[in-house]
């Protein structure tokens, strides 16, 4: 059989592995998803990120990305932001399939389920690509392990932003895998900001007139019940993390799981 042949002008650097882009999804000017090959050696847990790369310079720019994919997946899945001037993400946005994606080997990061201890509910809490690695927990049989009830939230500028997150909703209640899990515990709240739309607000805000608990039918965090993941700007993530320890909810880590963890997504 004839093999693909992709002659890169610069080498691959140590501890990088060059995959292949698979497929490419634009969802509005600023968002886009894209899937690549996943090594076989490649492993990582739900929630982490990776840095990515274009193999296009001697030392090419890398920048954290969450991997949206769950661990069982095939594929590894990014969902990124489009800079005009972003050092990666102006070239990023162009890529097609069959083109190379630099990817670091080691993955890490706070958002996983080791951070937290079991309870009753966990609230992921996006804004913007901060839904990444929720794509990829919500398709991870452990988080149904831990916690009865998944709730993530999403909130975005407008309404095209939130498709993303809607379409994965919809795939993963139909996943032959992972669809029987959510039946009834995996619930999905949006708001936007900017346009109008039914349900609006930012999630700061919606979090502290009740609005969230209100549309949920649940109660305000607490401590005994709630479990909760942020994961956006880095403002947001300092006003949520406010509003999470302000109920009383402690951070966890690894080393030692608690209540909440933050991650920042990716912007730039
Ligand atoms: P807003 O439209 O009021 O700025 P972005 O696309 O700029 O990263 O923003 C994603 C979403 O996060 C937007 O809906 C934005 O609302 C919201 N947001 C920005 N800053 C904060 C913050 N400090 N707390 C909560 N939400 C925020």
């Amino acid at each position: 059989a004839a093999e693909a042949v992709q002659t890169l002008e610069f080498p691959i650097p140590a501890g990088v592995y060059a995959e292949s882009v698979v497929s490419v999804k634009h969802y509005t000017d600023r968002l886009f998803s894209f899937r690549i090959t996943r090594p076989q050696s490649f492993r990582f847990r739900s929630g982490e990120f990776v840095m990515i790369g274009l193999p296009n310079a001697q030392k090419p720019v890398f920048r954290a990305y969450s991997i949206a994919s769950p661990n069982w997946d095939e594929e590894v899945e990014f969902f990124s932001i489009k800079v005009p001037d972003g050092p990666l993400t102006q070239h990023l946005q162009k890529i097609q399939p069959g083109d190379t994606v630099l990817m670091r080997q080691k993955s890490t990061g706070t958002l996983v389920n080791d951070a937290l201890t079991p309870a009753k509910r966990l609230y992921m809490i996006s804004t913007g690509t901060g839904i990444a690695p929720f794509a990829s927990l919500i398709r991870d049989p452990d988080t149904y392990d831990k916690f009865d009830q998944i709730i993530l939230t999403h909130t975005c500028r407008d309404l095209a932003e939130l498709k993303y997150g809607e379409e994965l909703i919809a795939a993963t209640r139909e996943d032959p895998l992972i669809g029987e899990l959510t039946e009834g515990r995996l619930h999905h709240f949006t708001s936007t900001t900017r346009q109008t739309s039914p349900v609006m607000g930012r999630i700061t805000t919606l979090i502290e007139n009740g609005g969230l608990f209100q549309a949920l039918g649940t109660e305000p965090f607490d401590r005994e019940n709630d479990r909760v993941m942020i994961c956006g700007s880095m403002d947001m993530l300092k006003d949520v993390k406010a509003l999470a320890e302000k109920a009383g909810l402690k951070e966890g880590s690894n080393a030692e799981p608690a209540d909440f963890v933050v991650e920042r997504a990716f912007v730039g």
